[in-house]
């Protein structure tokens, strides 16, 4: 029923064209669309829609510093990984992949983690994700529950793919999904909401800050809790040389009881399409490389070194507890704005497929909890061993040089086990039998590699 509330909210928030297509909708179409607008602050797209002209508010130059840069040595090193190795044993780990983007610059019509990237195998990025915890767990004997977040685009395809693949051969018990929450696309100009066809709004991932609500609103949060984790291990589904075995960065994290760690990239040019880390009235923060203006980014020190120095390759430890405290205010993370092409249905239910810019879009990024850490530790990390992201269809961050990197990563393996790769010859290694990209652990033997994980 379209009650005198909300007809006068559509006609103070400039929705007018709604209440039409409410009255048009048979019963069904006309109940989800009411569901959906109940979901919606409309004074709050309102609001972020007159931004539309303003980049996002950076603070003041003079409150920035650079990230301080980690010293080279580690201190008691193997006493930090030795930590990290018995947070794992203990199964006080999760390992949490974003996988709710559409992909759309891969233009690839399926979820992205079923992009078959292995050189030689083409197993997807999920099978390389869950084999290199699979392994973990054999190794360590330890349960590292999976948690997959999807959006209502990857979601039913996720799941059918994980079952018909056998989970790639992990306990269907320990990969939990949940789906992210959406936000409604608006028009550019107007700011009216779009509708991809009758009673259905244009709708899309709110962004990877979705995760802490959808964590908390799943259940999740609590299971973890129950199961005695501490520490999620957040990484994204584009980057299939993430290493998920690496004891010095938990150990790290845990002896410093850290509420957040980061890895840190230095980064190859000023204006490399990666978040830079920076420190914001002391606090560690992010600027997406979209909002750094040029001049900053392209400050150097007295030795010439960019100031702004460390690349974000999103490979995050998250305190359980930490993402307890903040999930009441994740409402209040701040939205980024988009500008979209978005195909829709006009007033006369005609499809128009733009092609210009059209739309607004709003997510939450979830480094914007950085500054919310009191005790955070960062950790720098080794590009040809670690990040290999696959963005594009071709040229930089395309499944080309994704595969390349994965090929010379392999290589270097062999090489370091005595065995020289031709110059050319294409070369991949199972994640079963790597384990972790920084070769800090000694080889599987036969005894490790078959324990079973404890219940
Ligand atoms: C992202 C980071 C950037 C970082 C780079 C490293 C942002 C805004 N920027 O850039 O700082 O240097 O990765 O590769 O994230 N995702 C969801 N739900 C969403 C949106 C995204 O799960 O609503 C997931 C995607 O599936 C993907 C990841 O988040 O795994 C990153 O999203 P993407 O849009 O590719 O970010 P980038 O702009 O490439």
């Amino acid at each position: 029923m379209i009650t005198d509330d909300l007809r006068e909210k559509l006609l103070t928030h400039d929705q007018a064209h709604l209440l039409q297509e409410l009255e048009r909708l048979n019963d069904a179409d006309r109940a989800q669309l009411l569901n959906d607008l109940a979901r919606i602050d409309l004074a709050e797209l309102r609001a972020l829609h007159g931004k539309r002209e303003h980049k996002d508010a950076l603070p003041e130059r003079h409150r920035i510093e650079p990230l301080p840069r980690p010293a080279a040595e580690e201190p008691h090193r193997e006493f930090k990984e030795q930590i990290g190795n018995d947070a794992i044993e203990r199964s006080e780990i999760a390992y949490l992949v974003v996988a709710g983007g559409q992909g759309t610059r891969l233009g690839f019509d399926h979820p992205k983690g079923m992009f078959p990237i292995g050189p030689l195998s083409k197993r997807s990025l999920f099978q390389i994700h869950a084999e290199k915890i699979l392994a973990l767990r054999r190794r360590c004997g330890a349960r590292l529950p999976l948690l997959v977040m999807t959006s209502p685009a990857t979601d039913a395809e996720t799941r059918l793919y994980f079952r018909r693949k056998n989970f790639f051969r992990l306990p269907p018990q320990d990969v939990w999904f949940f789906c992210q929450g959406t936000m409604p696309a608006v028009d550019l100009t107007t700011g009216r909401l779009l509708l991809e066809g009758p009673g259905r709004l244009c709708l899309s991932p709110n962004g990877h800050g979705g995760t802490i609500t959808g964590l908390l609103g799943s259940g999740l949060l609590d299971r973890l809790t129950d199961q005695g984790v501490h520490t999620i291990y957040y990484f994204q589904v584009d980057n299939p040389l993430v290493n998920l075995a690496d004891f010095l960065f938990i150990g790290r994290h845990v002896e410093a009881r850290a509420e957040v760690s980061s890895k840190v990239l230095p980064k190859t040019s000023p204006l490399e399409k990666v978040g830079n880390f920076l420190m914001v009235d002391g606090r560690c923060s992010m600027i997406e490389y979209s909002d750094l203006p040029e001049g900053w980014a392209n400050e150097t020190d007295d030795a010439g070194n960019l100031r702004f120095w460390a690349g974000n390759p999103a490979i995050h430890l998250l305190d359980v507890e930490f993402l307890r405290k903040i999930a009441g205010e994740a409402e209040r993370l701040p939205w980024h704005l988009a500008r979209k092409i978005v195909p829709y249905v006009n007033e006369t239910g005609q499809v128009i497929k733009p092609d210009a810019e059209n739309a607004l879009k709003f997510e939450r990024f979830i480094f914007d909890i950085l500054p919310q850490a009191e005790r955070w530790t960062i950790h720098a990390t080794d590009r040809a061993a670690e990040f290999a992201p696959v963005k594009n269809k071709e040229g930089v961050d395309s499944p080309q040089t994704a595969r390349a990197m994965m090929c010379a990563d392999a290589a270097r393996l062999l090489g370091q086990l005595g065995v020289e790769v031709p110059a050319g010859i294409k070369v991949e290694i199972s994640p079963l039998f790597t384990l972790d990209n920084n070769r800090t652990i000694p080889p599987i033997t036969k005894h490790t590699y078959l324990r079973e994980p404890k219940d």
